[in-house]
């Protein structure tokens, strides 16, 4: 079906996803995206499909062997037209923080002593930790703060920090905390005026919308696809001319086969094929919505991106509003979005009762939410905030619907 109204049919894009008819999950509120999203119908048919006649060892001659690994690199082909990239630089694995750890491991041999790497206090740790730990070849750490007060990272201070001895940058493109959108574009240029590299965290970006690595110009690019509709897997995307120089880590005699020689190992299987049910269900939402004219993917997806912003717009900033107008409720981030500058990851505390109390509450009005640091603990120290009962977070996805936000106003007004 075409609609001609532009907007985001939150009916269909419901129905695409079984868990909203299961007994367990129907009546609820599912506010807990940036932890884990659910799947649509693709994926679990794929995912199907490949376990009952495709679930052997890949690329042989027969049939079975051949349609498995066929449909292993149709889901990376697919994955690369989504965020503008080419299949040889596409790695799979296993989590973000696997993938960040095992691509630190392999730049740390081009780190002398004394050369420089910036993290932010911003970022989740997995796009800390790994790059903090190059100090034991030698690096020096430095630290792009947030300012304390608005938990924004200015990008003056970046300059600030950026000399030639700086060789690796990594920040995150929004933060899952505090839900702003980094101006990633502009850092790389910054950091490439350096001859640095630049790693982006995505992993709370792209759920909102597939992004164009190229378009931002980095280096290193990674989301959780276990957070876009998808299997529990991680996409980390590469620079080719960046990858081909870098060490193999997987079995020596693969040495110049990138991207295959940055993991020590290959993905699941099956899991990686399920990912063409991600593409699938895009492509659809874009059939369903626009005139299905032969534009390439990565034209459906900014369609598709667009749609998804407005919608998540929503829903998202009559909560934003009341959180930043309540008594005794301190919002964490800017408090409306606007045109696309914040995600609808919504975090907040009390003045007056602990995360865990009010987390319990929104919980019993069947708000699927939690109370926790969620692994950014050095941006909740920053902001004064204790890292064990952490803050609440609230945090949707173009799934959610105005009767979501609804629940979540009525319960809010009782705190
Ligand atoms: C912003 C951000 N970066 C990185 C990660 C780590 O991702 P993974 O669980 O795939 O290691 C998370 C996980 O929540 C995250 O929210």
């Amino acid at each position: 079906m075409n609609i001609s109204n532009t907007k985001l049919d939150i009916e269909f894009v419901r129905a695409q996803f079984p868990a909203f008819n299961e007994p367990l999950c129907k009546d609820w509120c599912f506010a807990e995206n940036a932890g884990g999203s659910y799947v649509p119908i693709h994926v679990i048919k794929k995912l199907n499909e490949f376990m009952r006649s495709t679930k052997v060892q890949p690329y042989a001659e027969y049939p079975m062997s051949k349609i498995a690994g066929e449909n292993m690199d149709k889901a990376t082909d697919f994955f690369a037209e989504m965020i503008n990239a080419t299949n040889k630089e596409i790695i799979i694995g296993g989590s973000t923080s696997i993938n960040l750890y095992v691509l630190s491991n392999a730049l740390k041999y081009s780190i002398k002593p004394g050369d420089e790497v910036i993290v932010t206090n911003q970022d989740h740790e997995a796009n800390i930790s790994p790059w903090r730990r190059l100090s034991e070849v030698g690096a020096i750490i430095k630290e792009w703060k947030i300012n304390p007060h608005t938990a924004e990272l200015e990008i003056e201070d970046l300059e600030s920090l950026l000399n030639n001895k700086t060789k690796i940058v990594a920040v995150t493109h929004c933060s899952n905390i505090v839900g702003s959108v980094n101006d990633l574009k502009k850092i790389s240029e910054l950091v490439h005026k350096k001859n640095a590299i630049i790693i982006g965290d995505g992993v709370s970006y792209a759920p909102h919308g597939f992004p164009d690595v190229k378009d931002l110009g980095v280096d290193f690019y990674t989301f959780s696809l276990y957070k876009t509709f998808g299997p529990h897997l991680a996409l980390l995307y590469g620079k080719e001319d960046i990858l081909k120089k870098l060490p193999n880590q997987n079995h020596q005699f693969l040495d110049g086969s990138y991207p295959y020689t940055i993991n020590p190992g290959g993905p699941n299987h099956e899991e990686l094929v399920s990912l063409i049910g991600i593409y699938e269900y895009m492509i659809d939402l874009y059939s369903h919505h626009f005139d299905n004219e032969n534009k390439s993917t990565r034209k459906k997806i900014n369609k598709i991106n667009d749609l998804i912003s407005a919608h998540e717009e929503e829903i998202a900033n009559p909560i934003l509003e009341l959180i930043h107008n309540k008594e005794n409720l301190r919002l964490i981030g800017k408090n409306k979005i606007v045109n696309k500058n914040r995600a609808p990851t919504i975090s907040f505390t009390s003045m007056n009762k602990s995360s865990k109390e009010i987390s319990n509450f929104l919980v019993s009005e069947k708000i699927a939410t939690r109370n926790d640091n969620f692994y950014a603990w050095r941006c909740l120290k920053a902001l004064g905030i204790d890292t064990d009962d952490g803050l609440i977070r609230l945090s949707l996805t173009h799934y959610n619907s105005n009767e979501d936000t609804n629940l979540v106003i009525n319960a809010l007004k009782k705190i």
